[in-house]
C-alpha cells in the first residue's frame, strides 16, 4: 500500500496541534483526477481554523472531525480516473479548494476544478496566485472597476492579498498608497506604493494630506475602523473590504453592520465585503479565466508573488510559528513531493 501525508488537525490550540497522518493514496472517482501536491500557501485563516476562532461555540474544543487547512492544490496528475479526457498524466494543474484540503501530499479532485499550468511556471508562484492574486484581480476589476491613473489606497499592504493588491494596481497603472509597519515600508515603495505607517500615526489624516479630495478606491484587509476608510474616498469612491484583523464574531459583526449602514448612505460612494470563497462557490468557472489572465501576467514579468519561506510539510509546526510572528512580508510556502 502506497503511503500519503496530510496534516491534520484534532483539536484546537498552538501550533502543536498540527499532526501528520499516514493515509493510503486515495483513488480517483469516475471524472476524478489525483494530483500529487507539491505546494499550498500558509495563511492566518489556516491559523484561525488550528486555533478554533472560526469553530461555532459549541466546538470550540475540537472539530467534529479531523481537519486538513490549506486553500490551493499544486501539482501533478498521477492518476486519472473514468471518463477524464482534459488532463493527462505527469501535466502541472491547480485548484483552489474552498474547503480546506490543501496541506496534503495527494489529493483526488473533479476534473472541473482543476486548470492546467502552462509551461515554465513554478508551483510555489501558482500556490500565490491560486487565491491571493485571483483575489486581489477579483477585487479591482470586479468590485471597484478601477481605471488606469485611478488613486487606491490598500489598508494592509505588506500582507500577501495587500501586495498582490500593489502590483495588479501597478499593471493597471494605478497611483497608490498602502498602509504598512514601519519596517516594510521599503518594501511598499519597491512596490511603487508610497507608505504609511498605521501603527505610529494619524495615518488617515497623513493619506487625506496625499489626496486632499479623496481616492477612487480603498482595499481595506483589516477592517480596524470601516468609517475612517469610507472617508478617505471622493464622491463615486469605492470601499471594498475583504479581511479582519480578527475573526471574533464580537469583533467582525458591528464592522460588518458599520458597513451595511454605509450602504444606505446616498452620498455616491460605494461599500462593499468582497470573497472570493463565496464568490468561487457560486461560479468556479470564473477563476478558470482569471487564472488565465494571471498565468500570462506571470509569464510576462508583469506580477512574481513574494514567497518569504517554504518548508516542508513535516515542518509545518515551524511554519506557523514563523507566520504568527509576522515579521517578514511574502506568502510561506509549505512544499510537499518535493
Ligand atoms: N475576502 C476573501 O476572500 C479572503 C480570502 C483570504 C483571506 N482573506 C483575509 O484577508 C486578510 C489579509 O490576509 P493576508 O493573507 O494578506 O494576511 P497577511 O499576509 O498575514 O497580512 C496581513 C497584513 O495586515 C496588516 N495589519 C495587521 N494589523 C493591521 C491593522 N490593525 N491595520 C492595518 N493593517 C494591519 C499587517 O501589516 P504589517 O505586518 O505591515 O503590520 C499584514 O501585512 C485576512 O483577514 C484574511 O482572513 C480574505
Amino acid at each position: 500500500m502506497r503511503v500519503s501525508r496530510k496534516v491534520v488537525i484534532s483539536r484546537y490550540g498552538g501550533p502543536d496541534v498540527l499532526e501528520i497522518a499516514e493515509i493510503p493514496v486515495p483513488e480517483p472517482k469516475p471524472g476524478e483526477v489525483l494530483i500529487r501536491n507539491m505546494a499550498t500557501t500558509v495563511s492566518i485563516g489556516d491559523v484561525w481554523i488550528r486555533s478554533g476562532q472560526l469553530a461555532l461555540p459549541f466546538r470550540k474544543k475540537a472539530p467534529k472531525s479531523p481537519v486538513t487547512p490549506g486553500s490551493e492544490v499544486v501539482g501533478i496528475v498521477e492518476k486519472i480516473g473514468a471518463g477524464v479526457s482534459a488532463f493527462r498524466l505527469g501535466q502541472l494543474v491547480a485548484a483552489l479548494t474552498v474547503s480546506g484540503g490543501g496541506y496534503s501530499e495527494h489529493a483526488c479532485l473533479d476534473q472541473n476544478e482543476i486548470v492546467a499550468v502552462p509551461d515554465g511556471i513554478e508551483p510555489d508562484d501558482v500556490a500565490c496566485l491560486t487565491l491571493n492574486y485571483v483575489l486581489a484581480y477579483r477585487m479591482l476589476h470586479q468590485a471597484a472597476k478601477v481605471r488606469k491613473g485611478e488613486s487606491i489606497v490598500v489598508l494592509g499592504a505588506s500582507g500577501s492579498i495587500g501586495t498582490a493588491l500593489l502590483q495588479l494596481g501597478k499593471v493597471s497603472g494605478l497611483d497608490m498608497v498602502g498602509t504598512a509597519s514601519r519596517t516594510k515600508h521599503d518594501f511598499i515603495s519597491s512596490l511603487s506604493a508610497v507608505p504609511i505607517d498605521y501603527r505610529h500615526k494619524d495615518f488617515i489624516q497623513e493619506i487625506k494630506s496625499i489626496h486632499p479630495d479623496g481616492v477612487n478606491a480603498v482595499f481595506d484587509g483589516a477592517a480596524s475602523d470601516i468609517g475612517k476608510s469610507y472617508s478617505l474616498l471622493r464622491r463615486n469612491g469605492r470601499l471594498i473590504v475583504y479581511g479582519f484583523v480578527s475573526p471574533q464574531p464580537k469583533q467582525m459583526l458591528p464592522r460588518l453592520m458599520r458597513l451595511l449602514a454605509l450602504r444606505l448612505v446616498p452620498d455616491g460612494k460605494k461599500a462593499a465585503f468582497y470573497s472570493l470563497l463565496l464568490a468561487h462557490r457560486k461560479n468556479p468557472q470564473v477563476w478558470k479565466e482569471d487564472m488565465a489572465v494571471l498565468f500570462q501576467l506571470l509569464r510576462d514579468k508583469s506580477i512574481q508573488p513574494v514567497i518569504a519561506h517554504r518548508f516542508p510539510i513535516e515542518s509545518i509546526r515551524s511554519a506557523h510559528e514563523t507566520l504568527e510572528r509576522g515579521a517578514v512580508p511574502g506568502r510561506i510556502i509549505l512544499t510537499m513531493n518535493s
